[in-house]
C-alpha cells in the first residue's frame, strides 16, 4: 500500500510512519508536512536512508500541493493539525485554517482523484466535557474550545463528503496520547522536562480534571487497523482506558523522577477547561484492537525517554517554545 501521511513530522504522525514501515514491509509512505513549530524532521531522522519513505514540505491547505502528492496513493491518513488547546485560546486563526480548511482541501483532492481511502484523525475532545459515563461514536459533538470546535468542523465536513459524494472517509477519535517525541507544551512532556530542570509544574485549577491516557504506539496500532479493516463512513473511538486526575498524574511523574511534590505549583485554570473526557471504545475493540501497553509501564518508559533524550527537547525548550511559554506566564 502507498500512503500519504500528513503531519508526519509531529508527535503521533512520526510514531505512526515508523509503525507502518516496521509492520508492513511492502508499504511506502509520503509524508506531507508544513513544518510548523510542532513539526520536527528529527522525529524521523532514522528513516533518512529508507527508500520507502519520502518527505515533502508543504501545506495541506494548498490545493495544488495536495493534488500533486495525493496522485497515485492508495490511502491518505490526515494527522496534520494545530493541536494544542492553550494556543487555540490565543491564536485560533491557524486552527480554523488547518483543522477545517486543510481537511476541505484534502477531501476535494481525494474526491477528484478517486482515492480509495481517507482516514481523518480526530479527537475525543469533539464530544466536549463528559461528567459521567463515556462518549459513543453516535453521540453529538459539543466542542467547547477553538481547538475542539475546529476539529469538530473538520469531522463534520468529512462526514458530509461521505454522505453526499461517497468519498470513502473514516474517522478515528482518540483520547490523550503520550510517549516519545511529544512536543513539550503538552502536559506530560512539559511536566517531565520541567521536573528534570528543577522547575515548577504549573497545575491548572484544582488539578482534578480527568484525561484518559493512551500510549502513542497503541494508538498507532489502532489507526493502522482502522485504515485496513474499518468501514468507510464510520467513526471509531480509541480510548486507552486509563482515566487519571491531573494531580495524580503529576505526582506519578515526580515519583518516577525522584523529585519533590513541592514542585507542583497550582496556577489559574485554563478558561473553559473541560473537566473530563471518556470514550466508549467498543467499536474498535470489535475490529480486534486492545491497548497492549499497561499505563504504569508506558508512563515509566516515556519518562525514561525524556530523561535520556535531552538532545531532542533542550533545543525546543530554549528556542521558539520559550517565547510561547513566557506569553503564557501570567497564568502560569
Ligand atoms: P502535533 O502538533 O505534534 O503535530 C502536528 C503536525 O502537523 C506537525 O508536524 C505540523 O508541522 C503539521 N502541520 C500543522 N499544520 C499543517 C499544515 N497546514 N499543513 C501540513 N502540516 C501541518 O500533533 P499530534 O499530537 O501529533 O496530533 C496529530 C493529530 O492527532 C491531530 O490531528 C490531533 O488533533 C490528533 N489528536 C492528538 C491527540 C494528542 O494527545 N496529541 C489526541 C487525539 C487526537
Ligand atoms: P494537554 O496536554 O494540554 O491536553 P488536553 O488539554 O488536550 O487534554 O493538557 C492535559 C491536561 O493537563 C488538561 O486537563 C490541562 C492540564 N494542564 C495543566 O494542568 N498544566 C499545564 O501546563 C498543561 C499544558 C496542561
Amino acid at each position: 500500500m502507498k500512503l500519504l501521511v500528513t503531519g508526519g513530522c509531529g508527535f503521533i504522525g512520526s510514531n505512526f510512519i515508523r509503525h507502518v514501515l516496521a509492520t508492513h514491509a511492502a508499504d511506502r509512505v509520503v509524508n506531507l508536512d508544513k513544518l510548523t513549530y510542532a513539526g520536527n524532521p528529527a522525529n524521523l531522522a532514522d528513516l533518512a536512508n529508507d527508500s520507502r519513505y519520502t518527505f515533502v514540505q508543504g501545506d495541506v491547505c494548498d490545493a495544488q500541493v495536495v493534488r500533486d502528492v495525493i496522485r497515485g496513493v492508495d490511502a491518505v491518513v490526515n494527522f496534520a493539525a494545530e493541536s494544542h488547546v492553550d494556543r487555540s485560546l490565543m491564536e485560533p486563526d491557524a486552527f480554523l485554517r488547518t483543522d477545517v480548511f486543510g481537511v476541505f482541501a484534502l477531501l476535494e483532492a481525494v474526491k477528484e482523484l478517486k482515492i480509495a481511502r481517507f482516514l481523518h484523525i480526530s479527537t475525543d475532545e469533539v464530544y466536549g466535557s463528559v461528567e459521567r459515563g463515556s462518549s459513543r461514536e453516535s453521540d453529538p459533538v459539543r466542542p467547547s474550545n477553538p481547538y475542539s470546535a475546529s476539529k469538530a468542523g473538520g469531522d463534520l465536513l468529512a462526514l458530509a463528503y461521505w454522505h453526499t459524494h461517497r468519498v470513502p472517509v473514516l474517522i478515528t477519535r482518540s483520547s490523550n496520547n503520550f510517549g516519545p517525541h511529544q512536543y513539550p507544551e503538552k502536559v506530560i512532556p512539559l511536566f517531565v522536562t520541567n521536573a528534570l530542570d528543577d522547575k515548577p509544574l504549573p497545575l491548572y485549577g484544582d488539578g482534578r480534571n480527568v484525561r484518559d491516557w493512551l500510549y502513542v504506539l497503541d494508538n498507532c496500532a489502532a489507526v493502522d487497523l482502522v485504515l485496513r479493516k474499518g468501514e468507510a463512513g464510520e467513526i471509531y473511538n480509541i480510548g486507552g482506558g486509563n482515566e487519571v486526575e491531573n494531580v495524580a498524574l503529576t505526582r506519578a511523574i515526580l515519583g518516577l523522577l525522584g523529585k519533590p511534590e513541592t514542585f507542583i505549583t497550582p496556577v489559574a485554570d485554563r478558561p473553559g477547561h473541560d473537566r473530563r473526557y471518556a470514550l466508549d471504545s467498543g467499536k474498535v475493540h470489535g475490529l480486534g484492537w486492545r491497548p497492549a501497553y499497561p499505563f504504569a509501564a508506558a508512563l515509566e518508559a516515556t519518562v525514561e525517554w525524556y530523561r535520556t533524550q535531552e538532545a531532542w527537547w533542550k533545543p525546543i525548550k530554549s528556542g521558539a517554545f520559550k517565547a510561547y511559554y513566557e506569553k503564557q506566564y501570567p497564568r502560569r
